[in-house]
């Protein structure tokens, strides 16, 4: 059993200590936002994570998982400080690390032992060193102290599984020592751990995340060539993944991707970049790709209206920015609703529990209860999100309350041809023969 303190209870600050935590150690989790410390410590999670309650309740009865707001409570005991707050994008989309300096110095006010700082957000090349000074210059009598850095690969709506089965850990460090302590806490996890320098553990996950992101774009182009020329960008991506060289995950054609990370992690890793005299021309071409992908669905179904969407109900099946999560941060729908409002139709939308998160990003979107809802008396339904619950949905009954039978498939889960048999007018993404908009379809 070690000794742990987690900063920054989100997504990979909660997951990770109370996964930690299940892991047989003691875990203290500190956030400065004190509202969602107490209502941890009543058992009401601050976000959606399948599994998350479970792992947190169990712990926290075991007597293995705290919460607190105080920074000495949290390192009191702590062998180990993972910090784990937000970077997210400054306006010119460098990372905004005001959290990890605020973390960073309340670590060094509070520290009265040796301890091993661990930076497990995403943080932009240099800041391990960065941490460093930082503790250095605010308490030059600190205690013994290393700085690490320990990258996180987990997917929210899988983060659980993702956490306790990765592909591998990365560890960077200049203190070889400390990086092996750190590299003991994770031999439960029984994965391939990889010791190197600070700035190249830094740079291994924004070169990860945006290789992710680059295939997603690449397969997006590909979809919309496929369009033009006929072919079906599902079966192409299964052809392509066959060969173990390119592999078959992130080849999903659709409309783009968003989230927390994707979007702020390019952006940053193109500003890093320039920063340092270079033009990452591919991550330009990356992020160029994705935000015209997020159009593909406003041309598709103006086409199919006959070119203006004044006063037409468009109804959006999902908002979260990917299945299982409540994360509406950079999420497509966003911007796609913008779009349709300001294209001047009314617009509706459904999600199983992003509606809450997504009720302030879209004031004037009208939230529907459920699917079947959504589709009463609207022109055309697009479907944003790929959650399960759609892929079973009793389409006869969504097709009979719709004035028109219209559905964009914004993200290829339906079989084109049973949709069509049933009536619908509709258009997926990348599916040229089987699926799409190929002007002889529509006309
Ligand atoms: P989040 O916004 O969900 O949570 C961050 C938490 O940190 C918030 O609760 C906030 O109150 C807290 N915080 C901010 N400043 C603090 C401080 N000084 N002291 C204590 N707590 C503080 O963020 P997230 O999505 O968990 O992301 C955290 C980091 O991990 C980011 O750098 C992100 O890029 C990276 N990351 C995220 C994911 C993901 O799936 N969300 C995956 C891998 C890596
Ligand atoms: C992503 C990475 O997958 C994680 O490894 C990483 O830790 C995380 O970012 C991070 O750094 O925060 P996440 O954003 O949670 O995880 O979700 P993904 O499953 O990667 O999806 C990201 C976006 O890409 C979503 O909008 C999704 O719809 C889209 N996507 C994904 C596609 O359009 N096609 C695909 O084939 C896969």
């Amino acid at each position: 059993m070690k000794n742990i303190a987690v900063i920054g209870v989100g997504y990979v600050g909660l997951v990770s200590g109370a996964s930690f935590a299940d892991l047989g150690n003691r875990v203290v989790c500190l956030d400065i936002n004190e509202a969602r410390i107490e209502n941890l410590n009543k058992g009401i999670m601050p976000i959606y994570e399948p599994g998350l309650e479970e792992v947190v309740e169990r712990n926290v009865k075991a007597g293995r998982l705290f919460f607190t707001t105080s920074y000495a409570v949290a390192l009191k005991d702590a062998e180990y400080a993972f910090i784990a707050v937000g970077t997210p994008s400054d306006v010119d989309g460098q990372a905004d690390l005001r959290y990890v300096r605020m973390a960073a110095e309340s670590i060094a006010d509070a520290m009265d032992h040796p301890i091993i700082i661990i930076n497990k957000s995403t943080v932009p090349v240099g800041t391990g060193d960065w941490v460093a000074d930082i503790v250095r210059n605010r308490r030059p009598d600190a205690p013994e102290f290393a700085v690490v850095s320990c990258p996180e690969f987990l997917r929210e709506g899988s983060a659980i599984t993702d956490f306790m089965n990765p592909d591998r850990v990365i560890l960077g460090s200049t203190n070889r020592e400390a990086a092996e302590k750190v590299a003991q806490l994770h031999l439960p996890l029984r994965t391939t751990i990889m010791i190197t320098d600070l700035r190249t553990a830094e740079m291994i996950k924004y070169a990860s995340n945006a290789f992710l992101a680059a295939k997603i774009s690449f397969i997006n182009e590909i979809a919309n060539i496929c369009e033009a020329l006929g072919a079906d960008v599902k079966e192409v991506a299964y052809g392509m993944g066959l060969d173990k060289r390119i592999g078959p995950a992130f080849l999903d054609a659709g409309i783009g991707w968003g989230g927390s990370c994707f979007p702020k992690d390019v952006k940053a890793l193109a500003y890093m970049a320039e920063l340092a005299g270079r033009h990452p021309q591919l991550i330009h071409a990356v992020m160029d790709i994705n935000t015209d992908q997020r159009k593909a669905p406003i041309r598709k179904v103006k086409k199919l209206l006959g070119g203006s969407l004044e006063g037409k109900i468009i109804g959006l099946l999902g908002l979260a920015f990917k299945p299982n999560t409540d994360d509406m941060r950079e999420a497509p729908s966003v911007d796609i609703a913008w779009d349709l409002l300001r294209e001047r139709a009314k617009v509706r939308a459904y999600d199983p529990v992003a509606m809450d998160n997504a009720r302030r990003l879209l004031p004037e979107v009208e939230m529907a209860d459920n699917p079947y809802a959504l589709a009463e008396g609207a022109d055309a339904l697009i479907l944003v999100t790929e959650w399960n619950e759609f892929k079973n949905l009793d389409l006869a009954r969504i097709r009979d309350t719709m004035k028109q039978p219209i559905l964009i498939d914004g993200r290829n889960i339906y079989d084109p041809h049973l949709v069509r048999e049933m009536g619908f007018l509709y258009m997926a993404i990348g599916r040229g023969y089987n699926g799409v908009g190929i002007e002889e379809i529509i006309e």
